[in-house]
């Protein structure tokens, strides 16, 4: 969406894959959304309620990370009152958000930050609260900019109910139990994968109310419709379409031209959660569908592969999601608790040279190259002035694999990078643009000058990556110069 907006990914935290749903303060103290682990502050009058999002904004401004481009704080679902008030806008949950949003996005934005929220494209949001029906799309923008919110993302679920079924569905969702609704193994869910899944394997049709017919009709004019209402309020409003998920994420059914005119990030497909598996299911996807989906990214434009999840597992499966979602120019929505991150985490999520990488001007999205027999993926992105990053993945469970290989091998491009073809830079010689010197960004390290087909061998550790910045030998210096990498 050309408004000037996220020109490169954006980045900062989001509070839905560690936060969830969780209302239950009394049992859940330092988890819930209500009172953000300061049990016993209630009764002071203070902004209890909004504090899990204070205390996010308070650690990235002080914990460096707003200096490094983190600088959106988006509340998810279940922010929101059951009930629209008397002039039928959204009003937040009284007692999460006592002082209202626009008391949070003050305190937001005057630690240098941007405020985001979410919406819901449908009768109800995926959790189960009001949805913005076409009726309410105006309305809604409108309180989202009176209010002062720099960022919507805006859900599918129940875009596929009409409004005169409307009330059975919520009778159907008050015997469920509403918005206290679990998933299969018991837990507090609201997402909604099933309906983004049924959808991408043609099963959307649960019953006569149910048809993908249905949903395609409401998402092709609401999506647009709520693009042109928050350009009408006149308030810079990033906006975060789900629509993609919803669509089963690929073309004839995704029209990602027009998606790119009217959004500037969408989400193409399930859930992250805060599994191994999720993430490379996401991998797998984006990757396989690479071709379409590179073309559809550029400067204000973004593929969403979804949040960096907490690194409650593995730190080598952090630095595996924080490289692969730098090759994918993927918004970086960190989505963790930032008051008790480890120092090794958060040094995975601040390393400088892969976040120059996630946000290179050029805004080209990466590609996997190859998949080797040995279970090694090697992806690679194109960079400003003839630069690129590769990343050397591994899928394997054993132990830390030897791969030795050569960028004529990898069928590594040696060319510079322009627009969306390798070109022969004519002012350079085809020797110095073989010449690359080699950065390793994790072990910050400088490697020797490679060759086109010189061989070498990384190690890269089980689920672990080795990622690499190459730049012509002709650039180096220019490069840690200008500080373009953040050396
Ligand atoms: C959907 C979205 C998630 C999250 C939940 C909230 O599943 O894809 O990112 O917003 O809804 O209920």
């Amino acid at each position: 969406l050309d408004n000037g907006l996220m020109r490169t990914p954006p980045m900062g935290w989001l509070a839905w894959e560690r936060f969830r749903c969780d209302i239950d303060c009394k049992n859940d103290p330092s988890n819930c959304i209500r009172y953000g682990g300061r049990v016993g502050t209630g009764g002071t009058g203070l902004s209890l309620c909004e504090r899990l999002f204070r205390d996010m904004a308070d650690r990235l401004a002080e914990d460096g990370w707003r200096e490094l481009g983190y600088v959106y704080v988006n509340i998810d679902d279940c922010w929101s009152s059951m009930e629209r008030d008397k002039e039928g806008r959204l009003q937040p949950d009284p007692d999460r958000f006592p002082g209202g949003i626009p008391r949070l996005a003050q305190y937001i934005h005057n630690r240098g930050l941007k405020l985001g929220i979410y919406g819901d494209l449908g009768t109800h949001t995926c959790g189960g609260y009001p949805g913005t029906t076409l009726d309410k799309v105006a309305v809604d923008a409108q309180t989202f900019a009176d209010w002062g919110v720099d960022m919507l993302k805006l859900d599918g679920c129940y875009s596929n109910v009409t409004e005169q079924a409307k009330g059975e569905e919520e009778e159907e969702m008050e015997k469920e139990g509403g918005r206290e609704r679990t998933d299969e193994e018991g837990n507090d869910c609201c997402g909604t994968d099933g309906e983004k899944e049924r959808v991408r394997e043609g099963r959307d049709e649960e019953g006569p109310r149910m048809t993908k017919e249905r949903r395609r009709k409401r998402d092709e004019r609401g999506y647009p419709l709520m693009s042109k209402a928050l350009n009408a309020t006149q308030r810079p409003i990033a906006y975060s379409c789900s629509w993609p998920a919803y669509q089963g994420g690929l073309p004839p059914d995704v029209n990602y031209t027009q998606l790119g005119e009217i959004c500037n990030l969408w989400r193409n497909y399930d859930d992250i959660q805060d599994s191994w598996d999720s993430v490379l299911s996401i991998v797998d996807w984006f990757s396989d569908n690479q071709d379409v989906l590179q073309a559809a990214a550029g400067p204000g434009r973004w593929n969403d592969p979804d949040m960096v999840r907490q690194s409650l597992s593995l730190l080598e499966q952090s630095r595996s999601q924080m490289a692969l979602w730098a090759i994918m120019a993927a918004p970086l929505f960190m989505s963790n608790d930032l008051r008790t991150l480890s120092s090794e985490a958060r040094a995975i999520l601040q390393n400088k040279v892969l976040i120059g990488i996630n946000q290179d001007p050029l805004g080209v999205q990466g590609v996997r190259l190859l998949k080797e027999k040995s279970r090694i993926e090697v992806f690679w992105r194109p960079l400003v002035d003839s630069a690129s990053a590769l990343v050397f993945f591994s899928r394997r469970t054993d132990m830390p694999y030897r791969y030795r290989t050569s960028l004529l091998n990898l069928g590594y491009p040696s060319g510079s990078y322009k627009s969306s073809v390798v070109v022969k830079d004519q002012r350079e010689t085809e020797r110095e643009l073989e010449e690359r010197a080699v950065y390793d960004v994790f072990t910050e390290k400088t490697l020797p000058v490679l060759k086109h087909d010189t061989y070498f061998t990384v190690s890269i550790n089980p689920t672990g990556v080795v990622t690499w910045l190459l730049t012509p030998t002709m650039h180096w210096g220019q490069a840690q110069e200008t500080m373009t990498y953040n050396f």
